[in-house]
């Protein structure tokens, strides 16, 4: 039955069908799919901290309105993909437990902090839009329930995006300390986003089978590459500079020329060092530990209802 397995899961990949939870895959694919599906939950749900410190400080109800709809949005691509991750065999009691004891990673991108309500904006723009750029491709991922999620939560981040650009543009149009603010924000959050692609391809561990798998349907640097060339017009458009003396417009090789990332400083964030690892995981283990009621009695609930139903 493996054999026969394995042949239609290959079969299944070479012909660009979707691989289904009932079907036969090969544990390294399984364990793969796990892996980064808990990484990309995991990263939305710490990713409503340095955002949601900002919903008691917007600086209008219209605004802490957004913020409030978006953190919400975040919450709810947490929680399908831990659904997806859950089609796998994976407990999301026990990736929850991964997450908060350090043994599952997730986005570098969100040890930074806020320091500013244009980081609001900025998260919207880049760090969103580095999301959308690595996630559409995602929506043709080899895995069925890891695809289909990809399609809402595109739509729902491309609207974050606008957002945020939308934020910056009124910023842009305000005072000169307004200006500054967005300007410093982009100094801050430019390299880390060009980080949240992961390693040179060279040094990528996990890409080539990934390819292969077709879970991964472009390399870490070509989707870097893809998001510079993108993000290069809307800044000009905005009015901002970018923070890369070396970035430059290469027409023999049609895309934009960029400078190295500092890569020992991702190393550092990934590996817990970055400025908010520590408050992070504290405050996620903190929210964890307080809904630990919730959870009780949400499960004797279901007990109750379960044996009066078999009474
Ligand atoms: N932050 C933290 N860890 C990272 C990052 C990053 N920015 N980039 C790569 N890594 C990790 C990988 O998880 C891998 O670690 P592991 O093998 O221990 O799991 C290691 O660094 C080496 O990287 P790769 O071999 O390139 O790993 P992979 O093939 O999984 O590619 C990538 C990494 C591109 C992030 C991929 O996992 C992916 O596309 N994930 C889905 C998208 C996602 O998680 N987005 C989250 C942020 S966006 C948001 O939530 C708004």
């Amino acid at each position: 039955a493996t054999e026969q397995g394995a042949e239609s899961f290959e079969r299944a990949i070479e012909r660009d069908q979707r691989i289904e939870p009932r079907d036969w895959m090969p544990d390294a694919y399984r364990g793969t799919m796990v892996r980064q599906i808990a990484q990309h939950a995991h990263s939305e749900i710490i990713g409503m901290q340095p955002e949601g410190a900002w919903i008691t400080r917007a600086p209008s109800l219209r605004r802490k309105a957004i913020l409030l709809a978006k953190v919400q949005d975040e919450a709810g691509h947490g929680l399908y993909l831990y659904s997806a991750a859950e089609t796998l065999g994976a407990d999301r009691a026990d990736l929850t437990d991964k997450l908060i004891s350090g043994r599952q990673k997730y986005s570098s991108i969100f040890n930074y902090p806020t320091l500013t309500f244009a980081d609001v904006g900025v998260i919207g723009w880049l760090v969103d839009g580095a999301a959308i750029c690595n996630q559409v491709p995602l929506c043709r991922t080899s895995y069925g329930p890891y695809a289909r999620a990809m399609i809402r939560i595109c739509k729902e981040e491309s609207f974050h995006q606008r957002q945020g650009y939308e934020l910056l543009m009124t910023m842009m149009r305000g005072t000169p300390e307004q200006r500054e603010m967005v300007q410093d924000a982009v100094d801050r959050w430019w390299w880390p986003s060009l980080m949240m692609f992961g390693p040179p391809d060279a040094e990528s561990a996990n890409t080539a089978q990934s390819m292969a798998w077709k879970i991964k349907r472009h390399t870490n640097d070509e989707l870097r590459q893809r998001f510079v060339d993108m993000t290069v017009p809307q800044a000009e458009a905005l009015g901002v500079r970018l923070p890369d003396p070396e970035l430059r417009w290469n027409p023999e090789r049609g895309h934009h020329d960029f400078g190295e990332v500092d890569w020992a400083e991702f190393r550092r964030v990934v590996g817990g060092g970055g400025p908010c690892n520590a408050e992070r995981i504290a405050v996620r283990r903190a929210a964890h530990e307080e809904g630990a009621w919730v959870r009780e009695a949400a499960a004797a609930y279901a007990a109750k209802q379960a044996a009066r139903r078999d009474a």
